[in-house]
C-alpha cells in the first residue's frame, strides 16, 4: 500500500500538514473521511471547491492519485460579508499565492483548474467536465451558500455530493437548499459531521456507508455543541443590558412566559 493509501485510510491529518487550512482538526478528518468514501465510489473522482484561499483544503486531493481534476472557485475579494454581521478580510489573497503554496505539496499542479470569481458570475461552462465532489467554503452568507449549491448541482455528476464548510453559520441557507431539492422531488441524503461539515449527498451517492464517516456521524455530539457554543455570544448579547432587559419586559407584556 502506498504511503498517501496508508495516510487517508487512518484519517492522518497530515495530509494538511504543509498549507494551514481554515478548519479545526475534526472538520479536517472529517472532509479527510469524505474523500476516502469518494475515491471508493468513484476511483477518477473530480474535485470542485468554491473558497480556496492559501490552498489548504486542496491539499489532499492533489495528493491523491485518484482525483483526476480539482476546480478551485475564489472570487479573492479584499474583504467578504458574513452572515456573523462582521466582514472578513483575507490579506495577500491571490490564486499566484495559492498556487506557488501547493507546489510544495506536489511539482505537477495540472489537474488543478482556477476559477477567479463567484459562481453568481461564472458560467457553468468554465467547468467542462462533470464533478462528483463539491466543497463549498466561499462567501460565508446564507445567499451565496444557496448560489454557490446551486451552481455545484448544475456542474455534479447525477450521482454525487455537495458539502458545506462552517454549517453553523450558514444553516439558513442550507436548509433552504434541501426545502428546494425536496419541492423538486430530488432523491437526497443529508447529514452533519464534526464540527461544521454538512454533506448532501444527490441520487445513489452513499458517502455515510464509508466506515469513517459512519462513525464520525454518529459521533455527531461534537458538531451539535460546536455550533450551540460557537453561536452562544448572540445569546449573550441579546441577554446583556439593555437588551436583556427589553426582552424580559416584552415577554412579560405578552405574556410570552406563561404556561396555561
Ligand atoms: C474560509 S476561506 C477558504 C478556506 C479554504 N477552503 C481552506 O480550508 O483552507 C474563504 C475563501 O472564500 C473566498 N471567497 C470570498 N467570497 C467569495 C465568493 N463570493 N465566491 C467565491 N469565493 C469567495 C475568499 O477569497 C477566501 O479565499
Amino acid at each position: 500500500m502506498s504511503d498517501f493509501e496508508t495516510s487517508i485510510n487512518s484519517l492522518d491529518l497530515g495530509l494538511f500538514q504543509r498549507i494551514p487550512s481554515q478548519s479545526t482538526e475534526m472538520d479536517k478528518a472529517s472532509l479527510l473521511a469524505i474523500q476516502a468514501a469518494v475515491r471508493e465510489l468513484v476511483p477518477k473522482y473530480r474535485y470542485l471547491e468554491i473558497g480556496s484561499y492559501l490552498g489548504g483544503s486542496i491539499q489532499p486531493h492533489l495528493l491523491d492519485p485518484r482525483c483526476r481534476r480539482i476546480y478551485s472557485i475564489d472570487k479573492r475579494p479584499p474583504q467578504q460579508p458574513d452572515a456573523r454581521g462582521y466582514d472578513w478580510r483575507y490579506e495577500n489573497n491571490s490564486t499566484e499565492r495559492m498556487l506557488a503554496k501547493l507546489r510544495d505539496v506536489a511539482e505537477d499542479l495540472s489537474k488543478i483548474v482556477t476559477i477567479d470569481g463567484d459562481t453568481r458570475d461564472v458560467a457553468v461552462e468554465n467547468v467542462s467536465e462533470p464533478v462528483d465532489l463539491c466543497f463549498i467554503d466561499g462567501e460565508h452568507t446564507d445567499i451565496a451558500a444557496i448560489a454557490d449549491f446551486k451552481f455545484c448541482l448544475d456542474i455534479l455528476e447525477d450521482n454525487g455530493a455537495i458539502v458545506f464548510h462552517d454549517a453553523h453559520i450558514v444553516y439558513n441557507g442550507i436548509a433552504d437548499v434541501l426545502t428546494m431539492l425536496r419541492d423538486a422531488g430530488k432523491s437526497f441524503n443529508a447529514y452533519v459531521l464534526p464540527h461544521t461539515v454538512f454533506v448532501v449527498e444527490i441520487g445513489d451517492f452513499p458517502v455515510r456507508e464509508n466506515h469513517h464517516v459512519a462513525r464520525l456521524a454518529a459521533d455527531n455530539s461534537h458538531s451539535y455543541l460546536f455550533a450551540l457554543r460557537d453561536n452562544d455570544q448572540f445569546r449573550r448579547f441579546a441577554n446583556r443590558f439593555p437588551f436583556g432587559l427589553m426582552r424580559r419586559l416584552i415577554t412579560k407584556v405578552r405574556a410570552g412566559n406563561v404556561s396555561k
